[in-house]
């Protein structure tokens, strides 16, 4: 567990090798947000990562969610996920699927990649696996750009997540 006041005393290296999994294989949100320390709460540090990642351009935002396995995945069924994104997928019941319901996630995942051209973002952890089929199905139809706003928006949501794992509880 990390306190704000040790992260903030962390020189740049160790700053971002300390937050470096908060987004999905993409540690260069850290490194480019530790200069602007020293951050007051969860709250604020949080905001600040979720700037850089909005100030970004659209080719790395896209890189990004690219960065992402897919729920119920290839990646998910050889145990090659990050250790969030393992705890994240269980969380939602996806590493105890059933056959049928695991040709689903394949079925919903093969053709939004195709229609979207990245793979569909939604915080499992925040969502039951009924709900996340739902949200497939419902947002397969969506148009691309409000989708690319979508999963960035899911993004911010996953790395808080994270976040509060390593944190200290405010006292
Ligand atoms: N892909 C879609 N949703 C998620 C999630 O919550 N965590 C991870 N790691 N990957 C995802």
């Amino acid at each position: 567990m990390l306190s704000l006041a040790s992260l903030n005393a962390l020189d740049r290296p160790a700053f971002t090798a300390a937050l470096g999994h908060l987004f999905e294989h993409s540690p260069w949100i850290e490194e480019e947000t530790w200069p602007r320390r020293p951050f007051l709460d969860a709250t604020h540090l949080h905001a600040e990562l979720c700037a850089t990642m909005r100030a970004a351009g659209r080719a790395r935002q896209l890189e990004l969610i690219r960065a992402h396995p897919d729920l119920a995945g290839r990646l998910a069924r050889q145990n090659a996920l990050t250790a969030e994104s393992t705890r994240e997928q269980a969380s939602a019941g996806l590493d105890r699927l059933t056959e049928a319901e695991l040709a689903e996630f394949q079925r919903l995942n093969t053709a939004y990649l195709a229609r979207l051209g990245f793979p569909f973002i939604i915080c499992a952890r925040l969502n039951a696996k009924s709900a996340i089929l739902a949200a497939m199905q419902a947002r397969l139809s969506n148009p691309p750009d409000l989708e690319f706003a979508t999963a960035l928006g899911e993004i911010e949501k996953i790395a808080r997540l994270r976040l509060n794992d390593l944190l200290e509880k405010p006292t």
